[in-house]
């Protein structure tokens, strides 16, 4: 996982819009959030999460085959964020593309990893959920503002002759509740009144209706999850933690209750960041492993939801798949060289493409130049 450095708490938004540390605190459990900076980006931090996830993995970037980005804070609409992280790792061998399903887009492109894997046209998949949430929040909202930060987080899914791994996924979509939690493109605005239309709301900010949002995801986390189980064929019993999406404490304790489990077997860390959309399921796996909290064996749930509107759920065997491979000789050294190499790499294939270029426009000027060179020689005759 990586997050931005610098921390925005409630009382800091006290000072931006009409709201108390009391009230976002009651209602949401969230203390504070991580800003990304000037010189960060969705791409930046999915960067730095990537690699600490290839280190994790003990893996070199040539090794993976598909790159997976889900964000619905994209660099740009193309290139994909996944095809800039690509082109930074230096995995030359891989495809890449972004996914769009809002905070579900997480479990969807697990789910799109792990199928293409088991039906064998790939055998290792990079998936990243990376968010700059705050650069998309309408500042003077306080009821969406006080809820988003920025992060990411990554996992490496590998082919496997070991049982367990991605045991079931459910994944939903009910695009009649598109309008309720949306982030219009410049294009929408001329689509309002048409079925496609975003209710006339502002390109390029965040709008949602948060009650019918939170009715919502109250309702689909229990019911996704029991589906996702009987799928896997296990019960809620054999689960060991769940890492929901992190939008909001009480919807988690809403669905502790619908599982009619205790609200403990929920990972939890809203608290410190706030909602990172498609990147908050990631980081808190990621804090629940640094907690000891995820062991081999373990059965885990994984549950998203968010705009589209989409939900998805997951269960998964823990598995460590490092512990049946060989040790590779001094492997953390060669990939700081591989990334300096893919660096430079980069940095060349730019250059010469601008080289080709500028000689491509130089040539035909100097044809002009040579046929006025024959226009006066004529007139000198
Ligand atoms: O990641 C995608 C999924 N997103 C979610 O799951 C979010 C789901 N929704 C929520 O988490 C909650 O609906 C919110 C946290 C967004 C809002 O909580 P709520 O308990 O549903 O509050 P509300 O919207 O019903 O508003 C209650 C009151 C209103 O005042 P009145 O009309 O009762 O006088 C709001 O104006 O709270 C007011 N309010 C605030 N007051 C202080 C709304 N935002 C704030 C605020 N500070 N930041």
């Amino acid at each position: 996982m990586a997050v931005p450095e610098t921390v925005l708490t409630n009382r800091d938004l006290e000072a931006i819009v009409e709201t108390s540390d009391e009230w976002i605190s009651t209602r949401t459990g969230i203390k504070e959030r991580r800003i990304a900076g000037e010189r960060e980006s969705t791409a930046s931090l999915g960067l730095k999460a990537a690699r600490k996830a290839l280190g994790v993995a003990n893996m070199f970037p040539t090794e993976i085959d598909l790159i997976i980005v889900a964000t619905s804070t994209p660099e740009n609409i193309f290139p994909s964020t996944a095809s800039l992280i690509q082109n930074s790792l230096g995995a030359t061998r891989a495809g890449a593309f972004d996914l769009s399903a809002a905070c579900s887009g997480f479990v969807y492109a697990v789910e799109m990893a792990t199928q293409s894997i088991k039906a064998g046209g790939i055998r290792s998949a990079l998936v990243i959920g990376a968010e700059t949430m705050t650069r998309v929040l309408d500042w003077q909202d306080r009821s969406t503002c006080i809820l988003f930060g920025d992060g990411a987080g990554a996992v490496v899914l590998k082919a496997s002759d070991i049982e367990g791994g991605v045991l079931s996924a459910v994944l939903r979509s009910d695009g009649s509740g598109g309008d309720l939690l949306c982030i219009p493109t410049v294009g929408s605005g001329d689509l309002r009144n048409s079925e496609f239309g975003m209710n006339g709301h502002a390109p390029g900010k965040m709008y949602m209706n948060g009650s019918e949002v939170f009715k919502f995801a109250t309702r689909v986390i229990g019911e996704s999850i029991n589906q996702a189980l009987d799928k896997a064929g296990i019960d809620i019993e054999d689960v060991s933690l769940i890492v929901p999406h992190q939008a909001n404490l009480r919807i988690i304790q809403a669905a502790a209750r619908s599982l009619k489990v205790e609200p403990e077997l929920f990972m939890s860390n809203v608290e410190r960041y706030g909602n990172t959309s498609a990147a908050s399921i990631p980081i808190a796996l990621c804090e629940a492993i640094a907690q000891d909290r995820v062991k081999p064996g373990d059965y885990l749930a994984f549950v998203g939801f968010g705009g589209g509107l989409t939900w998805a759920a997951m269960v998964v065997q823990w598995v460590d798949t490092r512990k049946a491979e060989s040790i590779r000789v001094l492997a953390p050294q060669r990939r700081q060289v591989s990334y300096f190499l893919a660096s430079l790499r980069a940095n060349v294939l730019k250059a010469t493409r601008t080289l080709s270029d500028l000689t491509r426009r130089i040539r035909p000027r100097r044809g002009r130049m040579l046929r006025l060179r024959d226009k006066v020689n004529q007139l000198d005759q």
